[in-house]
């Protein structure tokens, strides 16, 4: 969690701002039970109007200064909670880009995207709801107690013995809670995984008539999320009337011990008053608390999940002082080049050498499943060899900035990707600056351009993701 608060720093003019605003706000709840006691104490009871009219009239102030307050809280609240998910979702997405293979396979595409999306919002609503009320509560429980021990010391003892029961209480439902809503994010997880196999696979799904199965596997992973969700909210409302069994309890000793003060005529009505709504404002207080532990624990979870992949290591990486590359000849050596994918046992690549002259053209033929693409994908450097090494003109690949090697390196890919976005876009896929000329002129070599212009807007046409509309 202190690892995504640090999110918040360039927005902390904001978040003190509205810490001050709720300060302020604070102070008029907890002056109001003092001015209620001096109304009734000095006025009510004094038979004077005039007293009365004077603390109404500063009551009435005082609230309209909170309510302003509060308005102005929440927007400032709102600022820095959608700022940070703005900064966190920025983050995870550059690092997300700079994953290797490996590190995707740590991290299912269904999880980064819940990551990226559901994770952050519970960590923006926290920042949001620790401007707006976190704060706020347990401030509230201990400016209660001590105004109400300056009104009234015998009285609030009361509460001396009961706050620490409401404190451990919490604190146990607390940490259940947040096991509980780590689950449901995981539960959250399968949900997204199994709903974006299926539409992948949409029309295999179509063709093989598997509906009813796949909409049985959806509602399956969808009741373990509802059951989870329940479970956790379930012990975060039981949690609440226990809570009010014990303030009321509380309050009914003050009224007990009170009516005994006042019979002997030690204490004034207008103090029992006072006391019985801190009383009841501390249970505000703590009930607040019961929402505020459930979107904590969430958060907490979330943002553990957040960190997780911020902290992800990365095993492709750049060495601190990689070469850059200029020019490239385009010769390319292995050298006893050994490989299996992450996490396998066989190699795909056994002690493999050869060498290619610049200009030269070379085919490497073999059956399926040879490992064929596996030895190009080396060259990118998408994955590093397992044992031996990859050279081009001379330079040992890891020595090489990786996106210098890459931007010198044609790639055409054995199973043909689009993005969303026109044809022109997706054509300068591996060129930014190329002239529409260029382009057209790649397509005449490629046998497409008559495809192309055959197409609804030619080459402004908009192709879905995976240019499922051709
Ligand atoms: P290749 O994908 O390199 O084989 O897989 P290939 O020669 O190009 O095959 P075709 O002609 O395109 O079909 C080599 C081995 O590596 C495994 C494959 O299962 C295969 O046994 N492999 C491939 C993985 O284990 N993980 C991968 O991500 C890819
Ligand atoms: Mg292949």
């Amino acid at each position: 969690m202190t690892k995504i608060l640090k999110f918040i720093k360039p927005y902390r003019v904001a978040a003190y701002i509205a810490l001050i605003l709720m300060l302020i706000e604070l102070s008029v709840e907890l002056l109001q039970p003092l001015l209620i006691g001096k109304i009734i104490d000095e006025g009510i009871l004094n038979n004077d109007m005039s007293v009365v009219l004077y603390w109404g009239g500063m009551m009435l102030l005082l609230s309209l200064i909170a309510f302003f307050s509060g308005i102005t809280n929440s927007y400032y609240a709102a600022f820095v909670g959608q700022n940070l998910g703005f900064s966190i979702r920025k983050k995870l997405m550059k690092k997300v880009q700079s994953f290797s293979f490996t590190n995707f396979n740590t991290f299912p595409h269904a999880s980064l995207i819940t990551r990226m999306t559901n994770d952050v919002t519970q960590v923006q609503n926290i920042v949001f709801m620790g401007l707006r009320i976190m704060l706020r509560a347990p401030l509230l429980i201990i400016g209660s107690l001590i105004l109400a021990v300056l009104v009234n010391w015998q009285l609030a003892l009361i509460f001396l013995i009961t706050i620490p029961v409401v404190v451990i209480f919490l604190v146990i439902v607390m940490t259940k809670g947040g096991k509980m809503f780590r689950s449901v994010q995981q539960k959250l997880d399968t949900v997204n995984n199994v709903m974006q196999e299926s539409l992948i696979g949409l029309r295999l799904i179509k063709a093989y008539n598997r509906r009813t199965h796949e909409v049985k596997k959806f509602m399956n992973v969808s009741n373990n999320l509802k059951e989870q969700t329940a479970s956790a909210l379930r012990l975060m409302e039981a949690a609440m009337p226990a809570l009010l069994f014990i303030m009321n309890v509380c309050i009914i000793f003050i009224l007990w011990i009170g009516r005994e003060q006042l019979q002997a005529t030690n204490i004034e009505v207008g103090e029992v008053v006072s006391i019985i709504n801190y009383a009841t404002r501390m249970t505000t207080a703590f009930s607040m608390f019961s929402f505020i532990i459930m979107a904590f624990s969430r958060a907490r979870a979330s943002s553990e999940r957040i960190v997780e992949v911020l902290e992800a290591k990365i095993d492709l990486e750049d060495e601190e002082d990689g070469k850059s590359l200029e020019q490239l000849k385009g010769a390319v050596t292995f050298e006893h080049v050994s490989f299996r994918y992450p996490g396998m046992s066989t190699y795909v690549l056994k002690d493999i050498s050869f060498h290619i002259r610049p200009g030269e053209t070379v085919a490497i033929l073999g059956s399926t499943g040879a490992g064929k693409s596996s030895i190009l994908q080396l060259i990118p450097r998408l994955y590093d060899p397992t044992e031996g090494a990859v050279y081009v003109d001379g330079m040992n690949l890891k020595d090489v900035k990786m996106d210098d090697l890459r931007k010198r390196i044609g790639f055409t890919p054995q199973e043909s990707i689009l993005f969303s976005g026109t044809v022109e876009e997706n054509l300068a896929w591996g060129k930014s600056d190329a002239t529409l000329s260029e382009m057209k002129a790649a397509a005449q070599d490629a046998q497409i351009h008559e495809t192309i212009t055959d197409l609804k807007d030619g080459y402004e046409t908009k192709l879905g993701q995976k240019g499922i509309n051709l």
